[in-house]
Parts: C-alpha cells; structure tokens; sequence
C-alpha cells in the first residue's frame, strides 16, 4: 500500500492566513525552522495507479499539482488516477476540496448517512455539485467497524469504519451532541500482505475500538492537532478545550503520545497538526520530546510504503 500525505495541517493550515501566532509568524517572517503545512488529506493506492482520495482539502488543487502521482494519465484529454473518494467526517477542511474536483465530475463519495445528512442540509456540497456534470455518486459508509468496502480503485485493499469519538462542525445538527457516523477513522488493509493503516485524523478518546486498532495496525496516522488540551484558550483564540472541539492532545495524561506508545507499532505519525502547535518548530523541546518517544510528525508530500 502506498499511502501519500498530501495535507498534514488541521483547518487552517500553516500559516494560517490571518494568524499571528508563534508558529505563523515564525513561519512568515523566516524565524523558526518549521515547514509550511496544508490542510488535512492523504491518498492511498495498492498498485500506484489507481488512488483513493481521503479527505478533500481546500488545498486540494494545490496538492494535486504538487503530486506527480496523481497528475493525469498520459493519452487522455482530461482525467483523473483518484478513483474514488471516502470522507471521515463533514468539516470543511476534509470536504471543501469536493469543490475542486467540479471539472472531473461525476466522482464517487464514500461516507456516512450522518456526514450525507450534513453535506445535504448545513453544508449542502452535494446539492449544488449536482450542477456538474452529474455530480457527486454518494455511497453508503456503514457505522459497524466489521462492515468492509471497497472504494473504486482500492484493488487489493479493503476499507472498514472506526467510530470515533470527536466533534461535528458548527453547522452540523449534531455539533456537541454526535452520533456514531458523525466522524470515522479508517482500518485500510492490504489482503495481499496483511498490513494494516490505521488513520484517525480527528479523534478525542481511547475507546475500545481504537485501542483494538491499535493493535492491529502496522501504521497509524494520528490525530496530532493540538499539544495541550488548553493550548487554544492559551493563545486566546478560542473558548474551547481541544477535547470539546473533538481532539486529544498529544502531550500528558490520557496524551496520544502515551497512547500510541502502549502498542507496538512499527510506525507511529502524528497528522492533522493544528497551526498553534508547538511540536512545528523543528527546534523546540516538544519537538525533541516527540523524537525521542520514537513518534513521527507527518509533512505535506511525505510518503509511506506499507
Ligand atoms: C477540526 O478538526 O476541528 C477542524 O480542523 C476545524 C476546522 O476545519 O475549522
Ligand atoms: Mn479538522
Ligand atoms: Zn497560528
């Protein structure tokens, strides 16, 4: 399985357009040692022709352009290798790139009737791309962990959902109140060699099912988007824990890094790293800190062979 991280950033990306933190500035003004970052998405492939997009980025268009792989085939007048498309949940940093896909439509959609039910009502994506050319093929995305998939193109891989605990976004009915669907990781293996990704994007505890994928997976790509649970509130930025907008910190008590670390696991990466997040700086101590627990930090065009 080849597996491209095509956004490592959380909503907002890094820098964040309006942002003056630690980071974005740093960043802006050449100040730290930090790489830019897109917002979240990856795409995996069994045979490094056909992918599957998951996750559609507002940056997506530049993703694709800085991603040879997933550049048209040769000898069409216009295409695509993204066979298909599987969402983790409604947000608008994992499904405004649906936008940018308009010219190559129609595309199929994999995800939940709840996540449908938002991009139907608050954020009605599917309404108004049925105005290309056909639009979007929604497909059904079951909330039972053990019900596999298979997403156009997926070859030798097979797909199953993980209900995950986190948020839905402010114009979302179930914002604060969600319901198994509401946000999904993805179990992605490979039947050839048994290999098991794991990607959990958004993900505020270690429930059972999670624990039991950790188990099982070769890779997991974690939900990385903030240090401290209070991180938002300290910068001033917001009212909010990370744990209510939906996300486990990395650092401390009931932290991912502990988590991840109660498995053997051959590769352990943090994604979906939110802007405030001071592991970014490639010379701090949480930096360091990650390192030496033997945790990766994901970065836009890194790759993973699995
Ligand atoms: C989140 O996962 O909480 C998001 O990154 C929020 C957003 O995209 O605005
Ligand atoms: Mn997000
Ligand atoms: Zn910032």
């Amino acid at each position: 399985m080849q597996i491209l991280i095509l956004g490592s950033g959380a909503g907002g990306g890094v820098p964040q357009w309006n942002c003056h933190c630690h980071i974005c500035s740093g960043i802006r003004h050449d100040e730290i040692v930090a790489k830019p970052r897109t917002q979240s998405s990856i795409a995996v492939s069994s045979n490094g022709e056909d992918w599957i997009l998951i996750n559609a980025s507002p940056d997506l268009r530049q993703q694709i352009n800085e991603t040879p792989k997933l550049w048209p085939e040769k000898g069409v007048k216009r295409g695509t290798r993204i066979r298909s498309i599987v969402l983790t949940d409604s947000q608008i940093d994992h499904t405004t790139g649906l936008l940018t896909l308009r010219e190559g439509l129609p595309l199929p959609v994999h995800c939940t009737d709840v996540v449908y039910e938002d991009l139907t009502t608050g954020f009605p994506l599917f309404n108004m791309l049925k105005h290309w050319h056909g639009g979007l093929q929604r497909r059904a995305i079951d909330t039972d962990h053990e019900s596999e998939f298979f997403p156009e193109g997926a070859g030798d891989l097979t797909f199953n959902p993980v209900v995950l605990e986190s948020n839905a976004p402010p114009y979302s009915k179930y914002r604060d109140n969600i319901v198994p669907g509401n946000n999904i990781g993805l179990k992605i293996t490979n039947k050839v060699t048994g290999k098991v990704l794991f990607y959990a994007p958004g993900c505020m505890q270690a429930s059972d099912l999670v624990k039991d994928m950790l188990k099982q997976a070769d890779c997991v790509l974690f939900d990385g988007t903030l240090w401290l649970d209070d991180e938002m509130i300290a910068n001033g930025f917001s009212e909010r824990l990370g744990t209510q907008m939906g996300h486990m910190p990395v650092n401390g008590d009931g932290g991912a890094i502990d988590m991840l670390n109660e498995y053997d696991i051959n590769r352990k990466v943090l994604i979906h790293i939110n802007n405030t997040n001071p592991v970014l700086n490639e010379n701090s101590e949480e930096n360091a800190y990650l390192q030496s627990k033997d945790i990766e930090l994901a970065y836009d065009g890194m790759e993973i062979n699995l």
